[in-house]
């Protein structure tokens, strides 16, 4: 399963990448405002850090709109893919965009319908938000099981990505349910990469070491 940060922040970006752990970036409009830096500066780094696939979102509501953003962003970069809402505008220029071969990230997907439409339209990515859904008591998981069993009945190659994570146990959900990504908050991501077992471990291990007097050996 692959790992993208969802994050805006470049410096955020830059951290996880320097540990070798991000396979690829999301970001959207909350998150370029919370990033609270000029958002083309921060996606150009972004872009220039990551050797991976970038989702960018669109703003506008209706296709045509859309369109115009989701082809003026594809030719920012290679790796950009667009994110569009799931929504009936979005469903009109996800076809036509996948005709134009852009590559399609479907958002705000709440439920197995919903991705199965994006899907049959030939979205590149079906971004199914875990966090809002386990939020108001449906249960995500179950969503996202829903959305494996009816990709993999029809062979559909659009990649599931797990968003809207809020822990690592949405993660290690991600990887159980067979999801191609998993996008994680900063904060989600430092936490699997600690764990305090760990911290107390090698501790231990070098207090021993030192103890006993002996000499390394290498
Ligand atoms: O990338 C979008 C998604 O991950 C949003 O997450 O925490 O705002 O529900 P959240």
């Amino acid at each position: 399963m692959k790992l993208f940060i969802d994050s805006a922040n470049p410096e955020e970006v830059k951290k996880m990448a320097e540990l070798g752990i991000i396979d690829g970036v999301t970001t959207n409009p909350s998150l370029a405002t919370k990033a609270g830096i000029d958002y083309r500066k921060a996606v150009d780094q972004i872009l220039a850090t990551v050797d991976g696939n970038v989702s960018l979102e669109v703003l506008s509501t209706d296709a045509q709109g859309m369109m115009g953003e989701a082809r003026n962003l594809s030719k920012l970069h290679n790796n950009v893919v667009v994110k569009l809402p799931t929504t009936p505008e979005g469903l009109k220029a996800l076809k036509i965009l996948k005709a134009e071969k852009i590559r399609v990230n479907m958002t705000l997907v709440f439920s197995a319908n919903q991705a199965l439409l994006v899907a049959k339209l030939g979205a590149y990515i079906v971004s199914p938000f875990a966090g809002r859904l386990d939020d108001i008591g449906a249960s995500a998981i179950d969503v996202i099981s829903e959305i494996r069993q009816i990709y993999d009945n029809f062979a559909f190659e659009t990649q599931i990505l797990f968003a809207s994570v809020r822990s690592p146990l949405h993660v290690k959900q991600a990887a159980l349910a067979g999801c191609d990504i998993a996008t994680c908050p900063y904060e989600v991501l430092e936490k699997l990469v600690h764990h305090p077992l760990t911290d107390v471990g090698l501790k231990k291990f070098l207090s021993d070491f030192k103890e006993s007097g002996q000499k390394p050996l290498v």
